[in-house]
């Protein structure tokens, strides 16, 4: 028999479920268009986190929209970023001249998203703009603007909805806590 997934005591509280992010990422999908008006927008996604948000965001944007891919590995550890990035995988294409969106699963401290909009802005795009499924409430020590925000968190550790603790968890259809070994909550 298959053993239950997540594990008893795994996720706590559950922050947001489906419904609410389904709905939220329609919402963010239409402003998109909206302010892009006429332009093909680029979704430039960082990986793996971002993954489940950039595609229900794209099919939320009801017109031509590209997409986009890097990689990024952050020097932290489990549960805290360093804020010194290191390119894993770059872009296929050039954003010289494109409306690009960079997508991201959650901004902690804000220190991955500024040096990547340090880095694509230098890449001569026509506009840059930052847009995250979570913010931490109260933590953007990095001061970073993000112009399309679906939700702010608190503090907890979330899984879910691409979102991962140590890999695990992102193909949870809900964003909640995580409570399960290594967290400093079980018991
Ligand atoms: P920042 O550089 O501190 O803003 O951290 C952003 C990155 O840390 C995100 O792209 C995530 O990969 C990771 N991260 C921060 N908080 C969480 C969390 O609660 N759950 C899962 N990953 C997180
Ligand atoms: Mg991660």
């Amino acid at each position: 028999m298959l053993d239950s997934y997540p594990k008893d005591g795994d996720i706590g509280e559950i922050y947001l479920t489906e419904a609410e992010i389904q709905a939220r990422v329609s919402e963010l999908g239409q402003q998109i268009a909206n302010d892009l008006a006429g332009e093909v927008p680029l979704l430039i996604t960082i990986l793996k986190g971002s993954v489940l948000f950039a595609a229900d965001l794209m099919r939320a944007i009801p017109g031509a929209v590209e997409i986009d891919f890097m990689a990024v590995s952050s020097y932290g550890t489990e549960t805290k970023s360093s804020g010194i990035v290191k390119i894993v995988k770059d872009l296929d294409e050039s954003i010289a001249g494109r409306h690009v969106i960079l997508i991201e699963d959650i901004v902690d401290s804000g220190l991955t998203m500024t040096y990547l909009l340090n880095l694509l802005g230098n890449r001569e795009p026509a506009s840059i703009r930052a847009c995250s499924l979570l913010v931490r409430e109260g933590q953007q020590a990095a001061g970073v603007k993000v112009d399309y925000i679906g939700f702010e968190i608190p503090p907890a550790f979330v899984v879910g909805y691409g979102l991962d603790y140590a890999q695990q968890f992102r193909n949870l259809p809900y964003i909640g806590v995580y409570t399960g070994p290594g967290s400093g909550a079980e018991h």
